[in-house]
């Protein structure tokens, strides 16, 4: 089965489109976001951390499940680190796995982007 994180991934959304506003978001938190197109599923996350966001491919790189399986939670409960629920590996915030089978890889990053407050893909 192809991987929901190649590039070429038809769900995957082009840059500009608008996902959230920057106050959506708590400090630090997440938001998950899902795009089909057909029978492709492109699922991604961000995180914000005081004025800045990143954004993530959500597929965690051990076993490639998605992270979280609630919707826009993952974080730890001290929002110390990104945790996938799979086999409980931590990431930290910039994606990179500190602890669990997959340490040392990171997550694949999904570029984004914050324009007047506003969370776009990049
Ligand atoms: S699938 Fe994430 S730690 Fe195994």
């Amino acid at each position: 089965m192809a991987s929901p994180s190649e590039p070429d991934n038809p769900a995957r959304p082009p840059a500009g489109i608008r996902l959230c506003a920057l106050a959506d978001l708590a400090d630090p938190g997440t938001k998950g976001f899902r795009f089909r197109h057909e029978t492709r599923l492109f699922a991604g996350f961000v995180l914000r951390q005081g004025g800045a966001v990143r954004g993530f491919v959500d597929r965690c790189p051990h076993a490639g499940w998605p992270l979280s399986g609630l919707p826009d939670r993952y974080l730890t409960r001290d929002d110390r680190h990104i945790l996938c629920a799979g086999h409980g590996a931590l990431f930290s915030l910039d994606g990179r796995c500190v602890a669990g089978p997959c340490v040392g890889d990171r997550l694949t990053v999904w570029p984004v982007e914050i324009r007047d407050g506003e969370v776009f893909t990049a």
